[in-house]
């Protein structure tokens, strides 16, 4: 089947594979005798009428074909061809030409691996308070007849693990939650009109004994309502999360400044901190999960390296965006905007 010819069913036939999505290349006597425009888009304009086989630009694309050519067999093999992961088909067709289709697999497989990925990570993270936990309960089976006093303490510890291991199992569904609706933009039914300010004013009046603890103040510039559409329980993570960290990786002294006001992008949040600061490179990468600048340090509170994918994921998802400025040893500063609640 050429192009070519003035055949009204060929011609009506080159108008079908020219709308398909799945790139479609014809080879004759070992060139190219039509590409269509999703081919073209795939392997590059030099792949149309007249090409030599070799202008694939893979010599086991050129291969197959020429199998195919020779055998009269369908192949479907998987290739790389300029980093992107392609799956191929040949096919022999009646008039003696040889049919290419081709798939691009490189987001699949990039997903896939992310999954992976996070299977992995999520595995990794949840065998730490598990062995903890198992490890307590079995030492506590002893102390309980030798020593109640050490027992008691041993209690304690086993209650602050089984609650990490909760608040990362809390997270991770969180995530997952927050990422689907990223993909679907659903679950907005249960929005309601959410005060920024009074969501502020709790979390910060929660926080404030972690604060003194680690010697940091909490400054409030808070003086208006701030009302945004969404889900408030996301809100309320999004502004715990950013506090949290601004206290965490703060310093004994410091001070962590949480500020509401208006742009004409919307509500503006900043929670400023006198911390430890973010290196320019880690900046990019603070928010996938499970990333963490000082791993010591931030497990050694807890973290996981959820907390800011989380946050970024629940922004996202309420139209909004999420910055960061810092300077290492000075401190940092989260910038969150969301649009109002009238502009919607
Ligand atoms: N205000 C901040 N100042 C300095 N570094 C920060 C700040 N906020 C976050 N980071 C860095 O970014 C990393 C990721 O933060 P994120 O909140 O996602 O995870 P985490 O605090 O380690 O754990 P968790 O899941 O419990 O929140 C942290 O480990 C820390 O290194
Ligand atoms: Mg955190």
């Amino acid at each position: 089947m050429s192009p070519d010819g003035g055949d009204p069913g060929r011609e009506r036939l080159v108008e079908v594979l020219d709308s398909l999505p799945a790139a479609v290349v014809l080879f004759h006597d070992g060139a190219v005798v039509y590409a269509n425009p999703a081919a073209a888009a795939l392997l590059g304009a030099e792949i149309a009428a007249g090409a030599p086989l070799d202008a694939l630009g893979s010599p086991e694309l050129a291969d197959a074909v020429r199998e195919t050519a020779e055998t009269g067999r369908a192949l479907g093999i998987d290739v790389a061809r300029a980093g992107r992961q392609l799956a191929v088909r040949t096919a022999a067709t009646a008039g003696g030409e040889v049919a290419l289709t081709l798939s691009d697999l490189t987001e699949l497989r990039r997903v896939e691996a992310l999954r992976r990925d996070f299977v992995t990570n999520a595995s990794h993270e949840l065998k730490t308070p598990v062995a903890g936990i198992q490890a307590l309960a079995e030492s506590l089976e002893l102390a309980m007849q030798r020593s109640p006093d050490r027992a008691a303490s041993m209690v304690t510890r086993l209650q602050v693990e089984a609650q990490r291991l909760s608040q990362l199992v809390r997270d991770l569904l969180d995530l997952t939650r927050l990422e689907d609706v990223d993909a679907t933009g659903v679950a907005q039914e249960r929005w309601q009109r959410v005060d920024l300010a009074e969501v502020a004013a709790v979390q910060m009046e929660r926080l404030a004994a972690y604060a003194e603890g680690l010697g940091v103040t909490l400054v409030s510039e808070i003086d208006a309502p701030a009302v945004v559409v969404g889900n408030p329980s996301d809100l309320r993570v999004v502004v715990a999360n950013l506090v949290e960290n601004a206290i965490q990786y703060n310093r004994p002294g410091g001070e962590v400044r949480v500020t509401l006001s208006r742009s004409d992008a919307g509500v503006v949040l900043e929670v400023a901190d006198t911390g430890v600061g973010i290196p320019e490179p880690d900046r990019q990468r603070i928010f996938e999960r499970f990333y963490r600048v000082d791993k010591a340090r931030s497990r050694l509170a807890g973290g996981t390296g959820l907390g800011l994918s989380i946050v970024r994921h629940a922004v996202e998802a309420h139209g909004g965006q999420i910055t960061v400025d810092s300077a290492v040893g000075e401190g940092s500063i989260f910038r969150v905007t969301l649009p109002v609640a009238s502009d919607r």
